[in-house]
C-alpha cells in the first residue's frame, strides 16, 4: 500500500497527558501505523505538566487565525512517542493550556474557554501542516475536542492546494461529550454562518462541535463494532443518533488494541515479579503485595478491582447502590479512581465501614493501576455504556477476569463464561441494575471458590488473547484508503 502521511489531532496522548483511554489510543495507534510504513504524527496541546526542556522548540512561531478574535501566535515543540520515531508536535499557548488539568476546573466543571482552547488546537493543526510543509493524506481527529478540524478541511481549506489529497477521519471515542457552545463560536470558527444549520453544525441553537465533525468528516469510526451500531440509536446516540444515521454508510467500528509495550504481565515495569499463562503463581505474590499496599488482610478470598473514572458512564452509581450486598460476600475489593465528588466521600466512608474488605484510593495513579490489574482476581466494569473500554482487555491479558455489563466494547471483547464447557474469559450481565450486578459478582465469586479448574482455564484463555494493535491498525489502513477514494471522487 502507498505510504500515507497521517496527522493525528488529539487533546490527550499517553505518556504526555492522559485522563482516559483516548490518550492510550493516540499514544499507540500512530506507532503501529509507523510500523506499517506510514508517516504518522501527532499534534496535541503543551499542557502545564509537559516539560518543555525535554522537547525541541521549532524556530518559527505559528500564526493561527481565530476569526473574530484575530490571528493568535503560539510556539510549537517537537518530541517523539517513546520507543518510536513518531513525531509529536505540542501546541504551546500558555493562556490556554498552562493548567494542571486538561478539561475541567477544581469543581469538575469544564473550563469556560474550552471552546476557544480546542478550536485553537484544531486550527493550529491545519496551519502546522502548512508551516512544516507536511501534506497529510489523512487528518485523523478524535472526539469533539478536535472535530473542528474535520469542518475546516471541507470549508476553509477545501480549495487549498496543500490539502488537495487529504481526507479526514473522525474517531468517536465517546458520544456523550459533544462540545456544545454558544452560537457566537461561529465567528471564531469563521467557516461562514451558512453552516450553522441543523444538517451541519447546529444543535439546539448551539454550535455542536462533535456534530460538525460527524457531518464533515470524510469517514467516521467508532471504537468498537458494537458501539458503532449503538450510536445510531436514541439510547446511546445522546441526541446525535440522527446525525450519525445520516453517515451510517461511512461509519466503521474498529476495536481498540492494547499497547503491549505498556501492558504485558511478562515485562510490565511496574510489577515486582512477572508471569505468563504458563505459570500464574507469581500473580499470587502480586495479590499479597496489593493487599498489603491497601492495608487489607492477606486472606485467600477473591479480590475484585475497579479502576475507573468515577462517573455515571461507568455505572459507578449502580456499584455504589450494590456495594453493601457485594461486601456481604467473603471477598475483598479495591478501587482506584476519581470523578464525581460525591463518589470520593461515599467510597471513603465505605472503606471506613469495611476496613478488612474494601479499600480505595481517590486519584489518578498509572503505576498503581498496573499493580491492581496484576494483583486482582476479578475486575468490575458495570458501565452504562462503554464505547470500547481498555481495562477489560488489560484485565484479560493479566489473567484478571472481567465482570462486565454487555454493552459496546465490553460485549465485543469479553466472552461470557459457559458453566457447562468452562469456556469464556469473563462474566457478563445484561440490564444495568444493582440486582443484576450483585448476582453476576456472586456467580464469579462462586466460580472462584468452587470451580477453580474452570477459573484457571479461563484465566489462561484470557491471557492468550491477541489484543495487539496490529490487527486494528490494518483495519484503520483500509479505512484510510477508502476515505481517500471517497474524498477523491467527492463521494461523501
Ligand atoms: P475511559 O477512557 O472511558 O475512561 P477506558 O477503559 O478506555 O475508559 O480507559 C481508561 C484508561 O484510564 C485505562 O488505561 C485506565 O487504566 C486508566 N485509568 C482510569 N482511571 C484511572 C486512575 N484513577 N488511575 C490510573 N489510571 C486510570
Ligand atoms: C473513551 C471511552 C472508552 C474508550 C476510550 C478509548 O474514553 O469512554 O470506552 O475505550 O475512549 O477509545
Amino acid at each position: 500500500m502507498e505510504k500515507l502521511n497521517i496527522l493525528f489531532v488529539a487533546s490527550e496522548c499517553y505518556p504526555f497527558a492522559k485522563t482516559g483511554g483516548l490518550a492510550d489510543v493516540a499514544g499507540a495507534l500512530p506507532k503501529e501505523l509507523r510500523k506499517l510504513g506510514h508517516d504518522a504524527r501527532v499534534v496535541m496541546p503543551r499542557y502545564y505538566g509537559i516539560d518543555r526542556d525535554k522537547l525541541k522548540k521549532l524556530p518559527a512561531p505559528l500564526g493561527v487565525p481565530m476569526g473574530i478574535i484575530g490571528e493568535m501566535w503560539c510556539g510549537i515543540y517537537e518530541g517523539r512517542l517513546p520507543n518510536s520515531d513518531v513525531k509529536v508536535y505540542f501546541v504551546d499557548y500558555e493562556l490556554f493550556y498552562g493548567r494542571e488539568s486538561l478539561y475541567n476546573d477544581e469543581n469538575s466543571a469544564g473550563f469556560i474557554d474550552n471552546d476557544n482552547r480546542f478550536v485553537f488546537l484544531s486550527r493550529a493543526a491545519m496551519q502546522l501542516c502548512k508551516a512544516l510543509d507536511f501534506r497529510p493524506h489523512i487528518l485523523h481527529t478524535h472526539d469533539w475536542h478536535t472535530s473542528a478540524a474535520n469542518l475546516f478541511l471541507t470549508t476553509i481549506y477545501a480549495n487549498d492546494e496543500h490539502f488537495k489529497r487529504c481526507a479526514s477521519i473522525l474517531t468517536i471515542h465517546n458520544m456523550q461529550y459533544q462540545g456544545e457552545f454558544y452560537s457566537g463560536l461561529m465567528n471564531v470558527l469563521d467557516v461562514g454562518w451558512e453552516h450553522f444549520n441543523f444538517r451541519e453544525v447546529e444543535m439546539d441553537d448551539k454550535v455542536n462541535l462533535l456534530k460538525a465533525g460527524i457531518t464533515h468528516a470524510t469517514m467516521i469510526s467508532a471504537v468498537s463494532p458494537k458501539y458503532s451500531q449503538e450510536i445510531l440509536t436514541p439510547e446511546f446516540g445522546c441526541g446525535l443518533d440522527a446525525a450519525a444515521q445520516t453517515r451510517a454508510n461511512d461509519l466503521w467500528g474498529i476495536l481498540n488494541g492494547v499497547d503491549t509495550d505498556e501492558w504485558d504481565p511478562k515485562t510490565d515495569r511496574h510489577l515486582s515479579v512477572h508471569y505468563d499463562a504458563g505459570d500464574l503463581t507469581p500473580k499470587l505474590t502480586l495479590k499479597r503485595e496489593l493487599q498489603k499496599e491497601f492495608n487489607l488482610p492477606p486472606r485467600d478470598v477473591p479480590l475484585i478491582a475497579i479502576v475507573s473514572r468515577l462517573v455515571k458512564q461507568k455505572g459507578i452509581d449502580v456499584a455504589a447502590e450494590a456495594i453493601h450486598d457485594l461486601l456481604s460476600m467473603d471477598i475483598q475489593m479495591v478501587l482506584l479512581g476519581s470523578g464525581e465528588v460525591w463518589t470520593h466521600f461515599y467510597f471513603g466512608d465505605i472503606a471506613r465501614f469495611y476496613p478488612k474488605r474494601f479499600a480505595c484510593k481517590i486519584g489518578f495513579d498509572n503505576a498503581l493501576s498496573h499493580r491492581i490489574e496484576a494483583g486482582a482476581d476479578l475486575f468490575l466494569m458495570p458501565s452504562r455504556f462503554e464505547p470500547c473500554g481498555l481495562n477489560q482487555m488489560y484485565s484479560q491479558l493479566y489473567g484478571t477476569l472481567p465482570i462486565a455489563h454487555g454493552v459496546g466494547g465490553l460485549e465485543d471483547s469479553v466472552q461470557n463464561y459457559d458453566e457447562k464447557t468452562g469456556e469464556g474469559t469473563g462474566f457478563k450481565f445484561y440490564g444495568l441494575t444493582a440486582k443484576n450486578l450483585v448476582n453476576t459478582v456472586g456467580w464469579a465469586v462462586h466460580t472462584w471458590y468452587n470451580k477453580k479448574d474452570h477459573f484457571l482455564t479461563m484465566q489462561r484463555r484470557a491471557m492468550s488473547l491477541n489484543y495487539g494493535w496490529e490487527r486494528s491498525a490494518k483495519t484503520y489502513e483500509l479505512l484510510y484508503k477508502e476515505a481517500l477514494r471517497r474524498a477523491q471522487k467527492r463521494l461523501f
